[in-house]
């Protein structure tokens, strides 16, 4: 499967992005191991979370769907998860992988963790050191999948700080700590996404919080939820990025989460001169949302403040598409974890933009680019799909039509987005 981006699309109107990825993964796993029948409105059914859902399947986790956009999972409580007759197969996930690793950890069975082959050349000691602190077995082959877990070991509570800052190596640790005895905490260099301890409060169980430091006690138990997921603000950022830098017109993107560990893309862009505005909603389940403006706008290169690129790690892609179209300079550094997502971002990003005749510079831990024209050609998107989305959105800017292969795994995040561009006007076709 492959998009073609032609030129000359004008972005405007209302939309409404799917269900955010990381919460929908925490709302199936939570909901599977609380007491009794949990239920999630706005459950994203892409790819990927419908891995973490088959892989609770194979553990003898049913769900439903009464209705469309509902998703009833019947928990079974911590104890209660059972065997997989085989290895549970993650995709291309990454959230799936980390996020169960911790969690299967304390189970009284053995799991085997793989993936395609991009999850199956991603690092995963950062997931198990730490958990084989709290006395888990957990192996990795050099460091990669496939994570294999003994189960029937007895976990005990750990401090941990970690080297670097990730939201799903800190879930992976506190799921382990509800299965250990006595406290475990988790310290990070940087802030990340808080949506496991607020979504873990959701189901009553105690987190302790401070500055920089999260912990909970070990032998809580879950109870049920009803679990409301805003949009993905990952998503809603080709839309906010697309309506700047092609915009007829004001667009609104409804009912987006707005978790401020989430949301410092739109700090770097109105840095940058865009004029975004947020109409706050109630917070439901702990997570804030809101309606967001885009109106059209002028963007100026920045010197990206290093503070504000964790809370916009998956935003990056699409913030280097704006900086191509920017006047004058952008620099992004300290975002090194870009080489180790689905794809090395930095490289992907890095190699098309210059293959599109923008000067780009990489960097071992960022990009330097120069904003300019940006001409047509044929790219690669290395199957990640926050690349794929960055040039599709780039597509409306450029001078001649931008092809993108291999764009399959855009549905991993987001089902329907060559539609809903086309709805909010942008001239996408997706071929195959
Ligand atoms: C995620 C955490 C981030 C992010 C990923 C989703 C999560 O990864 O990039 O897309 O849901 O916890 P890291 O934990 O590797 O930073």
């Amino acid at each position: 499967m492959r998009f073609i981006a032609d030129p000359g699309g004008e972005v405007g109107g209302e939309i409404r992005v799917p269900g955010d990825k990381s919460i929908s993964h925490r709302a199936a796993m939570l909901g599977a191991v609380a007491e009794g029948t949990t239920e999630i409105h706005g459950f994203l059914e892409g790819a990927d979370c419908l891995a973490t859902l088959n892989a609770l399947a194979a553990m003898g986790v049913s769900a439903g769907r009464p209705a469309a956009g509902v998703l009833r999972v019947h928990g079974k409580g911590l104890r209660g998860l059972e065997a997989p007759p085989a290895a549970l197969d993650l995709g291309n996930s990454g959230t799936s992988m980390r996020l169960l690793a911790g969690l299967l950890s304390g189970q009284g069975f053995d799991t085997i963790l793989i993936g395609d082959a991009s999850l199956m050349a991603r690092p995963m000691e950062r997931v198990a050191a730490p958990l084989r602190r709290m006395g888990a077995d957990v192996r990795t082959n050099g460091g990669r999948p496939p994570v294999a877990i003994r189960g029937g070991r007895r976990l005990v509570g750990v401090s941990h700080r970690l080297d670097v800052p990730s939201a799903q190596v800190k879930s992976a640790l506190l799921l382990a700590g509800l299965q250990a005895e006595g406290r475990t905490s988790v310290v990070e260099p940087a802030a990340t996404r808080d949506h496991t301890e607020r979504m873990l409060e959701a189901f009553g169980v105690a987190v302790e919080r401070s500055a920089d430091e999260v912990a909970v006690t070990g032998g809580a138990r879950l109870h049920a939820a009803r679990i409301e997921v805003p949009g993905d603000f990952s998503s809603a950022a080709f839309f906010i990025v697309a309506a700047l830098i092609a915009g007829r017109g004001p667009l609104v993107l409804l009912d987006v989460g707005v978790n401020p560990t989430r949301t410092a893309l739109i700090d770097i862009l109105r840095l940058m001169g865009a004029d975004i505005r947020l109409q706050a909603r109630a917070m439901l389940a702990g997570e804030p949302r809101a309606d967001i403006e885009v109106y059209p706008s002028r963007l100026q290169g920045v010197v990206v403040p290093e503070a504000l690129v964790p809370a916009a790690i998956d935003e990056l892609p699409v913030l280097f598409a704006a900086a191509a179209v920017a006047a004058g300079e952008t620099v992004v550094t300290g975002a090194g974890e870009l080489r180790v997502k689905e794809s090395d971002r930095l490289a992907a990003m890095a190699g098309g933009l210059a293959a599109l005749g923008i000067a780009v510079e990489a960097g071992p831990d960022g990009l330097r680019i120069q904003g300019g024209e940006v001409g047509g050609g044929c790219l690669a998107s290395q199957g990640d799909h926050r690349v794929a989305m960055a040039f599709a959105v780039l597509g409306a800017r450029a001078r001649a039509p931008i092809t993108i292969e291999d764009v399959q795994n855009v549905a991993t995040s987001f089902p329907g987005f060559a539609d809903l561009a086309r709805a909010a006007g942008l001239r996408l076709a997706e071929v195959s």
